[in-house]
């Protein structure tokens, strides 16, 4: 495929604020992945499977303390569906389960008729297949989301990402069959502080955290103020202010002594998504607009070294005025 879209999703900043209270009542939609070669009949037995697969999760959810379940509907192993979500490690059980809640129907209307299908919200991940997806790792699908603001020294910016990365990957893949989360704070420069938050399905082994992390750590975007890696099995995200609540995080262990890695690699990786967005200080909510237009991918330059598959930029309210710029 050597064409691209890319949907730019404007915010309005300025104009419509709302509170604290109301984010609250809706998780934060970033993506969905439905490949279309996994259709069902809609009167087929896998669809009411689906079904129960679903409210057997949203019910896990609402009891959960690890923020995390899986689940199988059906006898029949043609037709059986196997599920699983992810709710990020900060979040307690009725956040959790207000995230699940909303995956449970938006999924359906997002991946209509699909057996496998993942969704990603900002608060939890919630994934489903016709085959069992417990404990295999599954890092193919990855997407990546920046923020378009650049930071101010590149280089030793990508070093210190680079350092609590690996530190955060390494904490997070220790979590055992808990919660496998780790989040950390560093100083970039005298008034910027960097957060970064890493997590995997706690089904996965020790290694295959490790592994997962590590390829979302060597596909994110360089000298971005912020940037997330989704991927069904980990992801992870910084930014240049705070977006998680640390105090709900396991506290981290006195800083071991991390060999300096290699800053993260552009994005060479196997099947990777850009996706832009703007990531709002958690201050300044704000709704947002939704405007699409489409590019053909070779006049995207930084894409070039990424596979040829179709990617997603969502560009935003910190771009506006700007937008085009950014893409050529
Ligand atoms: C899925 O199929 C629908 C209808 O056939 C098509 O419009 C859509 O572009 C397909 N999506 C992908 C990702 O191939
Ligand atoms: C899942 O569904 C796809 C598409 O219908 C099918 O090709 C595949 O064999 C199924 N996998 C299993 C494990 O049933
Ligand atoms: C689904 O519906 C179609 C017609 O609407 C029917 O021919 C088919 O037998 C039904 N399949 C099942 C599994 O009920
Ligand atoms: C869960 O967290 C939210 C947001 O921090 C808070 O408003 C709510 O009271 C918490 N619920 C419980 C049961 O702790
Ligand atoms: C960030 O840097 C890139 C490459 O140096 C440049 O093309 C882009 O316009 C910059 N973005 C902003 C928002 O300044
Ligand atoms: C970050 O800077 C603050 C003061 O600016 C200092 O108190 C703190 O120890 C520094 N943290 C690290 C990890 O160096
Ligand atoms: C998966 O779900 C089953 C049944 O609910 C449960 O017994 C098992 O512990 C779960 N496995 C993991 C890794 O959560």
């Amino acid at each position: 495929m050597n064409s691209c879209f890319i949907i730019s999703l404007c915010l309005s900043s300025s104009f419509f604020f709302i509170d604290i209270l109301s984010i609250e009542a809706a998780p934060e939609y970033l993506f969905h992945d439905c490949p279309n070669t996994t259709l069902f009949t809609p009167n087929s037995t896998y669809r009411s499977n689906l079904h129960a697969l679903l409210s057997s999760l949203s019910s896990a959810a609402a009891g959960s303390t690890d923020g995390f379940a899986n689940a199988t509907a059906g006898q029949n192993p043609l037709e059986r569906a196997y599920g699983l979500f992810l709710c990020r490690g900060d979040l307690n059980s009725t956040e959790c389960s207000r995230c699940v809640a909303t995956g449970e129907w938006d999924i359906l209307q997002r991946c209509p008729n699909q057996r496998v299908s993942t969704i990603w919200y900002d608060q939890c991940m919630l994934r489903y297949s016709n085959r069992s997806i417990l404990s295999a790792m599954e890092r193919s699908l990855d997407r990546v989301l920046y923020d378009v603001g650049n930071v101010t020294d590149p280089t030793r910016f990508m070093q210190l990402l680079g350092e609590t990365l690996n530190d955060i990957a390494t904490r997070a893949s220790a979590g055992g069959s808990g919660k496998k989360v780790a989040a950390a704070e560093a100083n970039f420069t005298s008034s910027q502080k960097l957060y970064a938050l890493a997590q995997c399905t706690p089904d996965l082994t020790a290694s295959d955290c490790v592994k997962c992390l590590q390829f979302a750590i060597a596909n994110l975007p360089q000298g971005k103020q912020g940037g997330r890696l989704l991927a069904p099995s980990c992801n992870l995200r910084y930014e240049l202010y705070p977006f998680y609540d640390a105090s709900a995080l396991p506290s981290p262990a006195p800083p071991p002594p991390v060999p300096a890695p290699p800053p993260p690699a552009p994005v060479t990786g196997p099947k990777i998504a850009c996706v832009c967005i703007a990531c709002l200080p958690p201050s300044r909510l704000s709704f947002f607009i939704i405007l699409s237009l489409i590019l053909p991918w070779p006049h995207w330059p930084w894409v070039k070294a990424a596979s040829p598959m179709a990617t997603t930029v969502w560009a935003t309210g910190l771009a506006v005025g700007a937008p085009e710029e950014f893409y050529f």
